[in-house]
């Protein structure tokens, strides 16, 4: 991805941005876009001769343990979308078999009948199911009074880091991109213009972190929405009110920092953070799919 080709790929996500009402590439796989990609990392265009804009992008990020791919049609295009898409995917799906091949999951927002097509045509299976839930901000006054004896602190990086990697990958051992993060990872997603510790709560107990909701802002929509961008409890110590009571302090950071809308992601299979969102206020706002599949390494041809 040269520095012509990324201001193209920009210029498309503008595009589908402005047409869908929301934006294209997953926050993962935007960064690894501006960020020039990480190892694994491989970005596919669609080109029609004359035509000023890109027909398409495909994006191959490879992660943890799978490989995301992203895939955009420029709206004018949508009517070809059954035959530009398996396309890209097929070139996508083959950068993934020479590179060593893995699981590779395609997340879809909405997913319609088209999406299944092209799923359908290059292999993939659907796979897992994301709820974006939502609230209005601020919290009632008595679920506020929930934590008026309980202390969250700001996240502070040379005393935190280390223990909350330790306990984000302990709380999500089994979750295909929260686990597995390494310390780069973190420092990472700190360098980002959005990070604010100041919204970044964490609980301790006995000099350890116990439990922490970070939060993120978004401005890009008419409404300032805080995300709950990852919560987790030290896992001996779930069950007992503690996510809850953090999801709150959380949500009240947000809020002081202007946010008039709660949103969060969740898999629709995680019946206890589902059961935790939904006694908090929240409803679901939409679903986002996976279509998944297992490639086979293959080797390089050329
Ligand atoms: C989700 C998580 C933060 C919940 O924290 P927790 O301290 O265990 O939850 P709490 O004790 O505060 O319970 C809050 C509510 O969640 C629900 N809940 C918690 N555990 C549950 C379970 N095993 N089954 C069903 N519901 C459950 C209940 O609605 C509960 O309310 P109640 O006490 O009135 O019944 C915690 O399980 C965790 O860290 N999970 C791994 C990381 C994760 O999945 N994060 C969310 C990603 S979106």
């Amino acid at each position: 991805m040269n520095a012509s080709s990324l201001q193209d790929v920009s210029a498309l996500i503008e595009d589908a941005w402005r047409a869908d009402g929301t934006r294209p590439l997953n926050d993962h796989l935007w960064l690894d876009l501006r960020d020039g990609g990480r190892a694994g990392f491989a970005g596919i265009i669609a080109r029609e001769e004359g035509r000023s804009h890109i027909v398409g992008y495909c994006q191959v990020s490879r992660g943890n343990e799978s490989w995301a791919i992203d895939l955009i049609v420029h709206p004018h295009y949508r009517y070809d979308s059954l035959e530009i898409a398996p396309e890209m995917m097929t070139t996508a799906l083959e950068i993934v078999a020479t590179e060593g091949g893995g699981h590779v999951h395609w997340w879809v927002f909405e997913p319609s009948r088209a999406h299944k097509q092209i799923a359908e045509a290059v292999g993939l299976q659907p796979g897992r199911r994301l709820l974006q839930m939502r609230r209005a901000l601020p919290l009632e006054p008595e679920v506020l009074a929930e934590i008026a004896d309980f202390y969250t602190e700001p996240f502070q990086p040379e005393r935190d880091a280390q223990q909350w990697l330790d306990l984000n990958n302990a709380a999500f051992a089994r979750h295909p991109e929260q686990g597995g993060w390494t310390m780069d990872t973190l420092r990472s997603r700190m360098q980002q213009d959005w990070f604010d510790a100041s919204g970044f709560r964490v609980h301790r107990r006995q000099e350890m972190m116990a439990s922490f909701c970070w939060t993120k802002m978004h401005h890009d929509n008419s409404t300032t929405m805080g995300e709950i961008y990852v919560i987790a409890v030290q896992p001996d110590l779930g069950g007992q009110g503690l996510g809850r009571k953090t999801a709150i302090a959380g949500l009240d950071a947000a809020f002081l920092k202007g946010a008039e809308q709660a949103m969060l992601y969740v898999d629709a299979d995680n019946a206890s953070a589902v059961a935790m969102y939904s006694s908090l206020g929240f409803s679901v706002h939409h679903e986002e799919h996976s279509f998944v599949g297992n490639i086979a390494a293959e080797k390089a041809t050329s």
